[in-house]
This record gives C-alpha cells, sequence and structure tokens, in this order.
C-alpha cells in the first residue's frame, strides 16, 4: 500500500473553483489530472475512498465514482483491492509511457545553452586525461573549482576560501543536502509564498513544518512577517532575496541586514538561494552576495547555481558555507549520490571566465522577453495585473479572478504547458495568478500567448460552479 495519502480534507481546498459547463465528475477528474500533472500530488498518492470524497464535497457518491473511473481510462489512477487508488502522471510509473507534454513548455524557467558551452566542453575533454588516474568519487569539488568559485566570491566583496565551497549536482541537490542535515521532522521551516516549490517539497520531505511568509509582486516581502518568523528561530529559512522565484521581487538592503540580525539572535540558519541572482536586467544596483550582509552570529548557507547563465543541463551548483556545515553537508551526501562527475566541473572551470559575457548575453536576451511578454499581455489580456521585474525567471500575473487551475489545462488542452499558480504556494493558494516565463524566446511567447488567450476566453465564458459545495462539506462553520 502507498505510504502517501490524501484524506478528503486535504484535497478539497485543491478542487476550488472548478467550471460549471463541464459535467461535475469531468471537471473533478480533469483538476486531478492537473494536479497529478504539475507535481501538487506527487505520484502513486493514495486519494480517499469514493466514499470519503464524496461525503467531504457534498457531492453524490456516483459522481466521484464516475470521475475516479474517467482517471483510470486515461491511465491517471489504478485502483487495486486493498490497495486503495493510486493517482500518478502516466509516466510516472515504470513501464508506462511518458505523458504527452504539449509542443510549447512553459512549465520549465529555462534557456538553451550559451553559446560558449561548446567551446568549454571541449576544453575540458581535452583536460580530462590528466584527471582519469587522479580522481574519481568526488563528493566535495576538484580543488581548481572550488578555488575559481571562492574567488568569484571574494570578488564581489564577500571573502571566501576553498574550504568553504562545495560543488553540487545543481541548487536543486544542494537544497535537498540542506534540508537534510539542518530540519529533523516537525522543525519549523521558513518559506517564502509563492516559493520555487521544489524548495518547498524538499524542506517538507525532511519533514520541516512550512512557516509561510508573505511576497507580493509589487510590494515584496512582508518585511514584520519575516522579521517575525525568523525571530521565532525555525531551522531555516530558505529566500530568494535576488530574483525571488516566482515574482521576480528583490529585497532591499534594510531587510537583508535585519533578516541577519534576527537570525543571529534566534539561531535561525539563512539558506540563500542565489540560483537566479544574476539574472539582472536593468534593476537600480549590481548584485552583490546576500552573505555579505552576515552580522556576528549569523549562520548564512549559499546556495549557488549556473542552471540559469550556463545551461541547466550542466547540473552543476555549489554551496558556500563556514567550513563546518560544508564538512555536515559532504558527510551527508553518500546517501543519495556519490560525487559530482570530473567532465562536467572541468567544463564549468573552462566556462566561468566567460560567465560576466554569457550574463550579458542573458540580460539582453531576459529584457527582450520580459517587454515583449508585457507588451503582448497588454495587448492580448488587458485585464491581467503585470508587474514590472527588473529580473529573474518570470511575470507573476495576477489574472483577477480564480482561474489558474482551469487556465493551464485549458492552455494544455490546447498545445502549451503552462503552470498554474497554486503549484507555488500550499493548500490551493493562488489561482487568481500565474507564472509566465520570460525566458522563452519572443516568438515562442507569441505563439504561447495566443493560446493562453483563447484559453482565458473559454474558462471566462465558464464561470466557476456557483455555490457549489466545495467547501468542505464535513467542517461545520
Ligand atoms: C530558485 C531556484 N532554486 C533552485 C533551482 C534548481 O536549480 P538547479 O537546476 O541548479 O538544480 C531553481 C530552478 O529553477 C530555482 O529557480
Amino acid at each position: 500500500m502507498s505510504d502517501r495519502y490524501l484524506s478528503a480534507h486535504a484535497l478539497v481546498p485543491l478542487l476550488r473553483d472548478l467550471p460549471s459547463d463541464t459535467p461535475l465528475y469531468r471537471a473533478l477528474a480533469d483538476r486531478l489530472r492537473l494536479l497529478a500533472i504539475d507535481g501538487r500530488i506527487p505520484p502513486d498518492t493514495r486519494l480517499p475512498s469514493e466514499r470519503d470524497l464524496a461525503q467531504t464535497l457534498g457531492a453524490s457518491r456516483t459522481t466521484v465514482s464516475q470521475a475516479y473511473a474517467a482517471l483510470r481510462t486515461d491511465g491517471f489512477l489504478s485502483s487495486r483491492r486493498g490497495s486503495g487508488s493510486l493517482l500518478h502522471a502516466p509516466g510516472s510509473r515504470p513501464g508506462t509511457l511518458g505523458p504527452d507534454v504539449p509542443a510549447l513548455d512553459l512549465t520549465k524557467a529555462t534557456m538553451p545553452a550559451a553559446s560558449q558551452l561548446a567551446a568549454a566542453a571541449a576544453a575540458a575533454a581535452a583536460d580530462l586525461p590528466r584527471h582519469l588516474l587522479r580522481h574519481d568519487y568526488d563528493p566535495v569539488g576538484l580543488p581548481a573549482l572550488r578555488q575559481a568559485l571562492a574567488d568569484r566570491y571574494t570578488g564581489l566583496g564577500l571573502p571566501t576560501a576553498p574550504e568553504q565551497i562545495m560543488v553540487t549536482l545543481g541548487a536543486q541537490h544542494a537544497i535537498g543536502l540542506v534540508a537534510s542535515t539542518h530540519v529533523r521532522p516537525g522543525d519549523r521551516a521558513v518559506v517564502e509564498m509563492p516559493t520555487y516549490p521544489h524548495a518547498l517539497d524538499a524542506l517538507v520531505a525532511a519533514g520541516g513544518r512550512p512557516v509561510a511568509v508573505p511576497v507580493d509582486a509589487r510590494t515584496g516581502w512582508d518585511a514584520d512577517a519575516l522579521l517575525r518568523a525568523v525571530a521565532t528561530g525555525p531551522a531555516v529559512a530558505h529566500l530568494m532575496p535576488d530574483h525571488h522565484n516566482p515574482t521576480g521581487a528583490i529585497m532591499p538592503d534594510e531587510l537583508r541586514t535585519a533578516v541577519c540580525h534576527a537570525a543571529a539572535r534566534s539561531g535561525a540558519v539563512v539558506v540563500v538561494d542565489e540560483t537566479t541572482a544574476e539574472l539582472d536586467i536593468d534593476r537600480p544596483d549590481p548584485w552583490t552576495p546576500f552573505a555579505r550582509h552576515a552580522a556576528e552570529g549569523t549562520q548564512v548557507v549559499t546556495i549557488g547555481s549556473v542552471g540559469k547563465t550556463l545551461w541547466g543541463g550542466l547540473r552543476l551548483g555549489w554551496v558556500r558555507a563556514d567550513v563546518e556545515t560544508i564538512a555536515r553537508l559532504v558527510a551527508a551526501r553518500h546517501v543519495h549520490d556519490l560525487g559530482t562527475p570530473i567532465l562536467e566541473q572541468l567544463v564549468l572551470l573552462h566556462a566561468l571566465p566567460h560567465l560576466a559575457d554569457v550574463a550579458e548575453t542573458r540580460r539582453a536576451q531576459l529584457r527582450a522577453s520580459r517587454d515583449h511578454l508585457t507588451a503582448l499581455l497588454a495587448q492580448r489580456l488587458p485585464t491581467w495585473d503585470v508587474p514590472h521585474v527588473h529580473g529573474g525567471l518570470a511575470l507573476w500575473v495576477g489574472l483577477g479572478e480564480a482561474y489558474s487551475s482551469r487556465l493551464a489545462l485549458a492552455a494544455r488542452e490546447r498545445g502549451l504547458a503552462i503552470t498554474a499558480g497554486p503549484r507555488f504556494g500550499t493548500g490551493g493558494e493562488f489561482e487568481r495568478h500565474l507564472r509566465v516565463p520570460i525566458t522563452a524566446a519572443p516568438e515562442v511567447l507569441d505563439e504561447a500567448v495566443d493560446i493562453l488567450a483563447r484559453a482565458w476566453d473559454a474558462v471566462a465564458a465558464s464561470p466557476a460552479r456557483p455555490g457549489h459545495a466545495f467547501v468542505d462539506a464535513s467542517v461545520p462553520v
């Protein structure tokens, strides 16, 4: 039996705002399909029994039965006697076909590799023979790469020794390691809301209890809420101060300093995710590492990556922390993997000197796409609220209506995969938001916005079910 179970009570908030022009069973099945595809419900989660869900929703048992049957037909649900009904996107289980990903995919905010990468790879291949006899499993990183990454921080005004750097398999690997070493079951973990979903997943997987701090695309962090949350002494606070994903917000310097002081007093470890820090477009001040604001006693663990500058496919990132923390992370690493590939590290070593040029190119690409997307949305979807961003990966658009999941589904049916707002929150929040990446080229955005506009028309033509019992019918109000 699957050990992941979603109760009817936990499921109800994810089923809000279903369309009114589709039979209820179909609308339910469609929403559950989307929740499986976008990861809000992890693969092989056991759904509530038909009876429980029907009762909690205030719907008929037949409706829920029909919805589950439709999911089974579509390959999203397997029901076995004694195991309950397990939800999964086709392709998330061994031996099944991959999910049909539409041709246009805006679920990932990434760009193709930087043009400098091919030459760096050739140079790395030529370099490899020198390393073949010396290195094999490398849990901490090649000395030359650790030195080069440390020198970058030092050059940015944050003196760093190579012993303070650990090379990882991307930033996500680093987040997972920090979560597994610094968060114990039941610990509080401060997270921004909305947030980068896979960081939230990692903290929750380690047993952390999320403490949400609001971030708004126009006004940024709720400073009081953030300082209060850090002051209560959570185990960690995961922050994206430079180009917060998904809002693009930039944390003001005074707040950085205040967070560092609060963390120094409370003992919270500030996990600073700077994966998107270098994606500047036109911010007034150049980026400097958050850890420069650390006060006496602040524990800052900085996470970096070249996934958004050089190439996501390189799968390289790093941690910068004090030497003891690095030792802890290295010691914990072998549970999931035994080291970072040498060849990839050599590629990064050869590419690093070009990073300033790469960043310049990215800046131009992001500016073109941001400006193009902003103009397109103003023209095609004038009721949407499109805040200005100075950098980062995406626009966090306000839809004005709680249609995000329905819109994502309608777009998918028309050939565009895009992630609904609630994937960036918890418990069904952010149905009024949509993340639209600015990492795609303008011509791709033309096509994507055309689909979004058509999908929006279809969704808006069918308002959400009025007064339907998609508040939890079993809870007295
Ligand atoms: C804020 C943030 N952190 C971490 C990651 C993961 O980065 P990587 O590809 O280096 O694992 C991403 C990727 O989208 C991200 O946006």
